[in-house]
């Protein structure tokens, strides 16, 4: 919590659009989180992000949920509305922007995604929104893996999805025919982490290959895939766009994406 970007992202916002708010970092131990939201009943509160743990724990406690947040089963950002609390997930958005932006065209393809947390679930469900033909689900405990593909599969929103243990031969077998592989763990983030793609599982082919770590920059499973020639997205523009959906979503307002970019980079280039 102490490093959150979003107050700076957030902040510059307001700035740019002279709306007289502010964005407070707070740091909350789980069983504190209803009293506190009580207290915040009676403030100007317009609304509040949320991250682990509180994504799923928040749950019962809204009043409404929007679709996205209902079907991803996590919410990172909550709007106030009349005396309750209305649950949204902009992760899936960010996701979704971010790899539009790139240049990555989602329809028809096929993605391997690692991992099985509450990253994968917004991933999953962002891609198949916009049409993904196959997603293949990787991750070290295989049941949250398919857990995550019987659900989706029971929303019936098209796509074909698949769940494996995360071992080189079938993340070998499942990359033989993607088009995009997506690093939702956090593996990576640090120095000693394990390699997540060994050089033998590599394929031929020239996939797209995102990493939703954004510090680094360039995980190392970034920088073997770039050796590979294949192109690249790290989670800054994800984390970007996630942020200015919640502002969209609290202020009504569209929001300044060079202002809250340009005051990631800044707060980015100075951790
Ligand atoms: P988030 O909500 O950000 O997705 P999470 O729910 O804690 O975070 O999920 C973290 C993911 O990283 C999980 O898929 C986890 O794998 P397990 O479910 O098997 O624990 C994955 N992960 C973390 N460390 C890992 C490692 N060293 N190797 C492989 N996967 C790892």
């Amino acid at each position: 919590m102490a490093h959150t970007l979003s107050p700076a992202m957030q902040e510059a916002a307001f700035a740019k659009l002279g709306l007289d708010a502010c964005y407070l970092p707070l740091e909350l131990h789980p069983r504190d989180f209803l009293a506190v939201a009580k207290k915040f009943r009676h403030t100007p509160l317009a609304g509040f992000n949320l991250t682990v743990p509180f994504k799923e724990a928040v749950l019962p406690y809204l009043t409404g949920l929007a679709p996205e947040a209902r079907a991803v089963g996590a919410v990172n950002t909550v709007k106030r509305v009349g005396s309750g609390f209305k649950g949204y997930n902009t992760d899936c958005f960010g996701f979704i922007r971010s790899l539009r932006e790139a240049g990555f065209r989602i329809r028809s393809k096929r993605a391997v995604l690692l991992g099985a947390g509450g990253a994968a679930r917004a991933c999953v469900y962002g891609l198949l929104r916009e049409g993904i033909r196959e997603i293949v689900i990787l991750n070290r405990h295989p049941e949250k893996a398919m857990k995550i593909a019987r659900h989706f599969k029971a929303m019936d929103r098209g796509g074909t999805l698949r769940a494996l243990p995360l071992r080189d031969s079938y993340l070998k077998e499942a990359l033989g025919s993607a088009d995009l592989l997506v690093n939702t763990t956090s593996v990576g983030l640090k120095q000693d982490d394990p390699v997540l793609v060994r050089p033998a599982v590599w394929p031929e082919r020239k996939l797209w290959v995102v990493d939703l770590i954004y510090n680094p920059a360039t995980t190392p499973l970034l920088a073997a895939a770039r050796k590979r020639k294949c192109r690249t997205l790290n989670g800054r523009a994800m984390l970007l766009y996630q942020g200015a959906a919640a502002f969209e979503i609290w202020t009504g307002r569209r929001a300044p994406v060079k202002a809250m970019r340009a005051a990631l980079e800044n707060s980015l280039g100075a951790s």
